[in-house]
């Protein structure tokens, strides 16, 4: 612990005021080990990664493999068997106006290169449209086009002043469908929209905010009777976070681009994956190299991490899979039902695989509630990162009945 104190800055954590690191020598499973052999339940899949537990062998000794072979080449003007399999696979997966996949290694730059698709088609096609639109309170990642598309808000205050402007609107909330669209209609009146990028059906990191998904498509067909380009951002609910493997594949209007990243590799590499149409790719198609997508990162497409993702795909298709995720979101409902009118909760809800629990009082990002269910969860050797007042479970599929029962009573012991 001390050699980490010493050398290693650490990701959101005020160093001050947050808890020393819990080192972590193994994993296996819904599990997390220390060196002393004590072993937590990892309730939110390792920040949302961790879809078939940890240390998967199938995943493990297809890495392994990969690594005695190829680990590593350059993938501008080379390729090689693993990244054509992933998005074949991909495509497979997805609807059929999906044909191409830009590789990149995590979630923010896939969600960059999404943007950079949009709003450089407009430019390619010599047609003026600039204005991005996003939901209010979205979070899309920490670089500075990820952040801008958050709009400023208390994760970014730092740097207000270099971020780019978007245009936002409230999300639909349920019963608040009308008001996001009169918003989106004021902005189309003054602006033609190039794209508007989305988090599909729940804004993830800034409290697992569920919106209408009617309300969502309503706002999506307006936008594409515009010609806009819709983003789904689905790198938290891809790969079955919400039950389908991915929202987009099931809302009345398809999406033009996808950004994935997360459990794309089941957790255990990093990848990101942007998925478009045909009708995007052909416009950067030219004989002038400018009009390329000029975009890469040393690791895009690392071979490792398309042997873990091969694995992982193969895995998620079972239909032991599949019913795994029916049985957590059914369980989640039930529980949900038992503490519907908890007078200490503001709401409790779930959508597929994702609980939540939002406190009623104190409430947003900063709130100290957070500290409070940290420390009442470790008592329990339980994983849990709450944002603010809003707790929530999100456990690799492989969670066991005992395990998931665990989760719900010691969210009823707090409370
Ligand atoms: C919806 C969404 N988009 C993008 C990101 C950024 O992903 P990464 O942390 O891999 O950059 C996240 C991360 O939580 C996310 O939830």
């Amino acid at each position: 612990m001390g050699r980490d104190l010493q050398s290693v800055w650490h990701p959101f954590v005020q160093r001050l005021t947050d808890p020393d690191p819990l080192p972590i020598v193994r994993g296996e499973g819904t599990y997390l080990y220390t060196e002393e052999g004590e072993k937590y339940l990892d309730a939110i899949s390792s920040w949302w990664v961790t879809l078939h537990g940890h240390a998967h062998p199938k995943i493990a000794e297809a890495i392994g493999r990969q690594a005695k072979t190829l680990e590593q080449v350059i993938f501008t003007d080379f390729t090689h068997p693993g990244a054509v399999s992933v998005a074949e696979e991909l495509l497979e997966l997805l609807p059929e106006h999906f044909t191409k996949v830009f590789f990149t290694d995590n979630g923010s730059t896939a969600v960059e290169v999404a943007l950079k698709m949009a709003l450089q088609w407009w430019k390619n096609r010599k047609i003026e449209r600039k204005t991005v639109v996003t939901f209010r309170g979205g979070y899309h990642g920490d670089t500075f086009g990820t952040m801008s598309m958050a709009g400023k808000n208390s994760f970014n205050t730092p740097f207000w002043s270099y971020l780019f402007e978007v245009q936002q609107i409230d999300p639909p909330f349920p019963g608040r469908e009308e008001v996001s669209l009169n918003q989106l209609k004021e902005i189309m009146e003054k602006d033609r929209v190039a794209a508007f990028l989305f988090e599909p059906l729940i804004q993830g990191a800034t409290g697992m905010r569920i919106y209408s998904q009617e309300g969502l498509e309503t706002l999506l067909g307006v936008l594409r009777a515009d010609g806009a380009f819709l983003i789904a951002d689905e790198v938290m609910t891809g790969f079955g976070r919400t039950g389908p493997l991915f929202v987009s594949s099931h809302l009345k209007v398809t999406p033009d681009i996808l950004a994935l990243s997360k459990g794309i590799t089941g957790g255990f590499l990093p990848l990101g994956a942007t998925v478009t149409t045909e009708r995007i790719y052909d416009a950067f198609l030219s004989s002038r190299r400018e009009e390329a997508l000029l975009h890469g990162h040393s690791y895009t497409a690392n071979p490792l991490a398309c042997a873990a993702t091969l694995a992982s795909l193969s895995l998620l298709r079972e239909k032991s899979c599949q019913q795994k995720r029916e049985w957590i979101g059914k369980a989640h409902k039930a529980f949900c039902k038992k503490l519907e009118g908890t007078s200490r909760l503001k709401r409790i809800e779930s959508l597929g695989t994702i609980l939540v629990a939002e406190f009623a009082g104190d409430g947003g990002y900063f709130s100290t509630l957070r500290k409070s269910l940290i420390s009442h969860f470790m008592k329990h050797k339980i994983i849990v990162r709450p944002l603010g007042n809003v707790l929530y479970f999100m456990p690799p599929y492989c969670i066991e009945e005992e395990d998931l029962a665990h989760l719900y009573q010691t969210l009823e012991s707090f409370l």
